[in-house]
Formats: C-alpha cells, structure tokens, sequence
C-alpha cells in the first residue's frame, strides 16, 4: 500500500526524518544525489530511533550504540548491529514522498 509520507524537500540532503504511521514508524532517508530511501525507524538491536542517529553517504548509524546500516539495503554492518533493518520501495511524484508499506 503507497502512503503519501511527507514532503521531499523535508528530508534534508545526506540526513533522515522519522515518519509514524499509526502504531508504526520509519525512517526516511534522502542521499546527497537526492536519491530517496525507507526503512523500519527503530534499530534491530535495541529499538530506538534510527531518525535520531547520524547519516553518511548510504549509512545511518544508530544513535544508542553506534550500530550501523546500509539504509539503501537494510543491511547491518556489524556488531552491535546484526539483524536487517526492512527496506520499503520509495517514488517522489509532485513533490511528494511516497512509501510503499505493504
Ligand atoms: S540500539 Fe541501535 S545499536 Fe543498539
């Protein structure tokens, strides 16, 4: 199911912005080539807010242990940080963010 997030020009260049949907939460990313990612918004490890935590190129790192993600993947890149954050298919049409949550 597509659901019309938030504005794309919100989320900033190469940084993250939590999206809440109901009960559920995601983390919204947009790289610095204006590419434009979603994933689950809290951490694998220990399920806080990936949306406070630190971007770099294509990595959100968590801001409670420093866990890492490939957040175009979901991929965990290490210890603390060992389970897959799920992805969620992404499309910018006027404007807008759109996620496809399904
Ligand atoms: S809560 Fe994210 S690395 Fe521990």
């Amino acid at each position: 199911m597509w659901i019309d997030a938030v504005n794309a020009a919100d989320i900033a260049r190469e940084d993250v912005l939590r999206f809440d949907l109901g009960e559920r939460t995601f983390a919204l990313y947009r790289t610095q080539d204006d590419r434009y990612f979603a994933t689950d918004g809290l951490c694998t490890h220990a399920k806080v807010h990936l949306a406070g935590g630190f971007v770099l190129d294509q990595v959100i790192e968590c801001p409670k242990h420093n866990g890492r993600f490939n957040f175009t993947t979901g991929q965990a890149m290490g210890a603390p940080a060992c389970v897959n954050l799920k992805t969620y298919p992404t499309k910018v049409e006027a404007g807008r963010l759109w996620v496809n949550i399904a």
